[in-house]
């Protein structure tokens, strides 16, 4: 296997938390309300702080006369869109205490997250200067996942 660029490293960390964090709220027993809204908030804090880095620190650096990032873009940031008002949906069954079906949305989330490992952040691994990878890394740590 190649060895895996620095960005899409540090990304694919940040997604085995939010991935666990998600896990986690499956486990949990549909009568424990108290862990249910517990697990849910985390792992919607943890998401939302990934999705954040992504739109203000990484997604900038996409060169967007390259047809090729650009459709991915694209695409990465619909994802975004699409897995945020799942989320907002689920939040209504959170707030009636009902252990919320993530089914749909861990699909979209793991489609999207190969996506952005297997062929995005490869993409910029392999394009940014030395110089831009670690203003992007510098910046990443500023936001840590819990
Ligand atoms: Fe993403
Ligand atoms: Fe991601």
């Amino acid at each position: 296997m190649v060895e895996m660029g620095e960005i899409t490293l540090a990304m694919l960390r940040h997604h085995q938390i939010v991935n666990k964090n998600l896990l986690d709220l499956e486990k949990v027993s549909e009568e424990d309300t108290y862990k249910i809204v517990k697990f849910f908030n985390i792992f919607k804090w943890n998401l939302n702080k990934h999705i954040f880095v992504e739109e203000e620190n990484i997604f900038p650096v996409a060169d967007r006369k390259n047809k090729t990032e650009l459709k991915q873009l694209q695409n990465l940031l619909n994802d975004h869109r699409d897995i945020q008002k799942i989320i907002d949906n689920l939040d209504d069954e959170i707030l009636d205490y009902r252990k919320p079906n993530t089914t749909i949305l861990k699909e979209l989330l793991f489609a999207h997250e190969e996506r952005e490992i297997r062929s995005f952040y490869p993409l910029l691994d392999e394009r940014l200067s030395d110089e831009k990878k670690k203003d992007v890394l510098e910046k990443l740590k500023d936001i840590k996942l819990k």
